[in-house]
């Protein structure tokens, strides 16, 4: 077996696992498909895919992870092997979507970088909140080569710290601010708690009107319970693979996960819809939400420029360690599949290939203009193909590796906890759930997705 990074094994699965977790999805994505899916009823069925479905196939992937000791394309291959099931190609599917969506993420952690930059030079400006108020996510969109090379820079530090083996000192310090970050959040949300619009902000929120949901609202909660949570990406199963069972117990562990994953993503929408309804007297539905109402807001305040700043920071932090985890399993693929490889050369291979791909999201409001589907340009398109559609299919991959791959002595060896009942109780639920709810979830979504092209 090829050499792991070690620090892996010393460090803190919780930390590893929610640090990819937790990134751009709950900020950014979150916010915006609530309010594009119509609120309340979007969050109530998310939150309970999140619970379920997502909670279900992260057990799963660390499993396979933990059991083959290796990363998802290999796990595949070995467990396609032992059981003599044709099952092997789903792992490519994975290797496949991490690239491309660390390209597309790699675009919208550039658009973080902007907005850190643009909070530092505001402060040498004689008017900073002039200066902020006039900052637009489609000035930054309508700019290719500026987009590019945010996304190139954002990579480069990620390849560097991945070549470096800086891996473990990185992450360590990112976590380290994480107390910074959660004290900047909880501030953020009195401050928009307190606005007047917070009450209509919680009956949109928490009155479910479960006529708003449409054609595609189940397809886009399961993508992004997927997304947020990395599953079908084999992220979870290469952290499952550096997982040591004296040290955790899974399904604990994947319960945990999910929990503080979901309770960030709904702060953030408390945090950011008060801030939207009380400037735009809606809740803005498109992927320059964030970007578009916190800048805004935080310069009518005093010191919002440093507390921006911080805020920025924080976040491309949490996003770079999601990065990180994306580029360490695509990374750790490639070094599994060709032994010959150092790490390093393998990382920058990747980052290289990954680089390539990011033209497409970079320049698809300036060079791919004229590209559109339906009326979206060629990020929502990646954004949707990925996550809504392509996301889900791999999630199902993962589901028949783990219940053909694996038997069901090993399944329940690796749920089962010698001291806990719970799991012992728990353990036909889950893999009933795995068996049958889940791929029913998600062959429901992409059929209904593809019903709503025809009859939306
Ligand atoms: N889960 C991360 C987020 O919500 C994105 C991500 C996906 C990170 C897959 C790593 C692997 O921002």
């Amino acid at each position: 077996m090829p050499k792991r990074s070690s620090f892996r094994n010393r460090f803190s699965f919780y930390l590893l696992a929610i640090g990819s977790a937790c990134g751009l999805g709950n900020l950014w994505r979150f916010p915006y498909i609530v309010g594009e899916n119509g609120g309340g009823a979007f969050l109530l069925l998310y939150v309970f895919l999140a619970l379920t479905v997502g909670m279900t196939l992260l057990i799963a992937e660390l499993m396979l992870g933990h059991f083959t000791g290796v990363s998802v394309l290999a796990a595949s291959r070995k467990v396609s092997i032992q059981s003599k099931k044709p099952i092997a190609a789903f792992g490519w599917l994975s290797v496949i979507i991490s690239a491309v969506t660390l390209a597309y993420y790699s675009v919208i952690c550039g658009w973080v970088l902007h907005y850190l930059t643009q909070f530092i030079m505001s402060l040498f400006q004689s008017d900073s909140s002039a200066y902020l108020s006039h900052m637009s996510v489609t000035m930054l969109q309508q700019n290719g080569w500026l987009q590019f090379m945010l996304a190139s820079v954002h990579l480069l530090i990620s390849v560097v710290i991945i070549v470096k083996g800086l891996g473990d000192g990185v992450e360590r310090w990112i976590t380290s601010l994480l107390p910074v970050f959660g004290l900047l959040v909880v501030v953020l949300l009195i401050g928009s708690l307190s606005l007047d619009s917070t009450p209509d902000v919680l009956r949109f929120l928490f009155y479910p009107d479960f006529s708003k949901l449409n054609w595609n609202s189940l397809g886009h909660a399961v993508g992004h319970v997927f997304f947020t949570l990395s599953l079908g990406f084999g992220t979870m199963v290469t952290f499952g693979s550096y997982f040591r069972k004296d040290e955790e117990h899974l399904p604990t562990l994947g319960l945990r996960v999910t929990l503080i994953d979901t309770l960030i993503s709904i702060v953030a929408v408390l945090l950011i819809f008060p801030i939207a309804f009380s400037t735009t007297k809606q809740p803005l539905t498109d992927p320059s939400l964030l970007f578009e109402v916190l800048p805004r807001f935080l310069s009518t305040y005093k010191g919002g420029v440093i507390f921006g700043l911080t805020f920025f920071l924080c976040l491309w932090l949490a996003a770079l360690n999601a990065s990180l985890g994306l580029l360490e399993t695509i990374t750790a693929n490639l070094v599994e599949k060709r032994p010959h490889l150092k790490r390093s050369v393998a990382a920058s291979i990747s980052g290289l290939a990954i680089l390539f791909v990011t033209v497409f999201p970079a320049f698809s409001g300036s060079l791919f203009k004229s590209f559109k589907l339906r009326g979206h340009g060629l990020i929502e398109i990646f954004d949707s193909f990925l996550i809504n559609g392509l996301l889900p299919i791999a999630g199902l991959g993962m589901v028949i590796i783990v219940t053909l791959g694996l038997t069901e002595n090993d399944r329940k060896e690796l749920f089962l906890h010698e001291k806990s009942i719970t799991s012992q109780t728990m353990y036909p639920h889950w893999r009933s759930a795995l068996k049958w709810v889940v791929p029913a979830v998600i062959v429901l979504g992409l059929l209904l997705q593809v019903l709503g092209l025809f009859f939306a």
